[in-house]
């Protein structure tokens, strides 16, 4: 099995203004072992737009999975490519993404509509490279009953040699609901992730949709009757509460380490934002705004996300303020340590 394949266990998901090239190395600096995906970047910015700043990204963070959008299927060719010369190691073909533009576009979840299409989108990209493709859906879109239209959507793309699926176990309206609505209130449905597993036992699968922490995690990759799902993917949980990341080696790749120490992390990206901050144009509040969360629940956690959301946007800020914000929370005010006992109590 290869690293991209076994890192399919536990995914940070693909998301859009937020796991950029800082967040991701941030998050790598929690577990080693997880698939860090990029935002979507679309076929044809990579192929006319600034291939630098799309794709650049730090040898720490493989592996790493870099989400396309599109669905010309020569476009897509072209891309993967590029994107596989940059040295990822897997490609995620977007087919869940609600948003009017991405919708204008003929990408995202509107795919799940056209599966040859998408079949012949897998099929040209595993074509031109030799990495996994691996794609990103729905269960369903619109008044489709998912139970027929996911597995005929499934059956083409698996035909197609996808490498492994990500089901977000929810469907898409393409109409009259936004991106966030489209992440809250379709419900979700596990259960037909896992009938897609048995239906389909050698294709990997993994799950997305509404899971919090690591405990359900766990519990998500427990075997239901007789049937086990390959992966997790957590997106809104593992941005917003980044420590739990901390835990994944552990308990979800069953290594002998310690959980990591969000204190231990803050240190270790000292050098990484030294360096950002080298870069013309460079600015503090690029790397730590993926910060904020990371000491959700401790006493000092609230002082921690003050000083970093107001202090880091000055042009000049720098390493001074990551400092000081890490210091409020190894030295909480008594206020803050009362109110924290009462959140947990
Ligand atoms: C801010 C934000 C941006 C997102 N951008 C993308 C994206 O670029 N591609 C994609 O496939 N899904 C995107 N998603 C959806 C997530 O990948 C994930 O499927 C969804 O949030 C459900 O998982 P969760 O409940 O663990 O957050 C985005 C979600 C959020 C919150």
């Amino acid at each position: 099995m290869s690293t991209s394949e076994a890192a399919l266990r536990f995914s940070v998901a693909p998301m859009m203004e937020w796991t950029d090239r800082h967040c991701r190395y941030f998050h790598r600096l929690m577990t080693k072992r997880a698939a860090l995906f990029t935002e979507m970047v679309t076929a044809p910015a990579i192929i006319h737009g600034d291939r630098a700043r799309l794709l650049g990204f730090d040898a720490a963070e493989h592996p790493v999975v870099c989400q396309l959008g599109g669905s010309d299927p020569a476009q897509l060719a072209e891309a993967a490519g590029i994107v596989a010369d940059f040295g990822y190691d897997r490609i995620d073909l977007n087919c869940g993404c609600p948003s009017d533009r991405v919708r204008s576009g003929r990408f995202g979840a509107s795919l799940m509509e056209e599966p040859d299409l998408v079949a012949d989108c897998v099929a040209a990209m595993r074509g031109a490279v030799a990495l996994p493709i691996s794609v990103k859906c729905r269960i369903g879109i619109d008044d489709a009953e998912p139970r027929e239209m996911l597995p005929v959507f499934l059956e083409k793309v698996v035909a197609a040699g996808v490498a492994s699926l990500t089901i977000h176990a929810r469907k898409a309206w393409l109409q009259g609901l936004s991106p966030r609505e489209n992440r809250t209130v379709p419900p979700l449905d596990y259960d037909i992730v896992f009938d897609m597993k048995r239906r389909w036992p050698t294709m990997p699968i993994a799950i997305n949709g509404g899971i919090a922490d690591i405990d359900q995690s766990v519990a998500l990759l427990e075997p239901r009757e007789g049937v086990a799902l390959d992966g997790v993917m957590l997106g809104r949980a593992a941005y917003e509460t980044p420590a739990i990341l901390g835990q994944v080696d552990r308990r979800i790749f069953g290594e002998a380490v310690e959980d990591v120490d969000p204190f231990a992390v803050v240190e270790a990206m000292e050098p990484y934002i030294a360096r950002h901050l080298e870069e013309p144009g460079a600015k503090l509040n690029q790397v730590v705004r993926h910060m904020l969360g990371l000491f959700t629940g401790r006493p000092g956690a609230r002082s921690w996300r003050r000083i970093l959301t107001v202090k880091s946007i000055s042009p000049d800020a720098g390493l001074e303020v990551l400092r000081e914000a890490l210091d409020a929370v190894r030295r909480p005010s008594s206020a803050e340590r009362t109110s924290a006992d009462r959140a947990s109590a």
